[in-house]
Formats: C-alpha cells, structure tokens, sequence
C-alpha cells in the first residue's frame, strides 16, 4: 500500500469534490502533524486520506465507517490504518489510543473548521 494505491481507493468510491477535498485536507493536516511529532507521513498521510472513502457508498452512520473496513481489507490496507478509521467515529466503540488515531480525529475536526471559515465571504461578515 501507498499513496497512490490509496488514491486509487478514493478515486473508485467517491466522487463528490467536496468529500475528496476533505479527505485530501484531512491528508495534509495529517502528514504535517506526523513530521512534527517524528511519525511515519506516509502511514498518517495515507490514513487521512480514506478515512472517509466510504462515505458515498455508506452515507449513515449505521453503516460508515464499519462497512468499509470488508473493501479495505480486500485491498491490503494496512490494520493500522484501518483500526484508526474506525477510532475516527465514536459510535463504533474503538477507542482512541494510538497517537496516529488521536491525530486523524483532531485532524478530521480542525480541516471542517478551517474549510467553514474559509468559506465565509467577506461581504458575509456584516451579518455576523
Ligand atoms: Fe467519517
Ligand atoms: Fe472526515
């Protein structure tokens, strides 16, 4: 598994631009708080960018992000990926314990603040 191949993964189930940005937002983030704290970038990287890559096919929490781990598997993604996927939703009971998992779920919260606040137009600000 690398980048690419991961990419590939996210190319065949989503489509949506804006769920693809994220993803690619949460990679960033992530691969930048794996150097500063001295991690593997890829492994981080590569968890960010599918942490969500079911989210098109499995659109409720009954089934994201539980029902993607089958494909995932089926593609050779690595446990350790997989196992922070799914730290990432609170309602599937896996806990967060490693620092890569407590990395993707900040990385996951601050990316969807800073692309909101991004998204506010300046002409917006006389409302507020
Ligand atoms: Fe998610
Ligand atoms: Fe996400």
């Amino acid at each position: 598994m690398n980048r690419d191949s991961a990419f590939a993964i996210v190319q065949e189930y989503v489509s949506n631009e804006n769920l693809i940005r994220h993803m690619l937002a949460v990679e960033a983030a992530m691969r930048f708080y794996a150097e500063k704290l001295e991690q593997d970038q890829e492994l981080w990287g590569m968890t960010g960018l599918l942490h969500d890559f079911d989210w098109e096919i499995h659109p409720t929490l009954d089934e994201h992000p539980m029902a993607g781990v089958p494909i995932l598997r089926d593609k050779g993604v690595p446990e350790e990926i997989i196992q922070a996927i799914l730290s990432h939703a609170e309602h599937t009971g896996v806990p967060r314990t490693t620092l890569m998992q407590k990395g993707l779920f900040a990385c996951d919260e601050i990316t969807g603040l800073i692309t909101a606040v991004a998204l506010v137009r300046p002409t917006d600000l006389w409302m507020i």
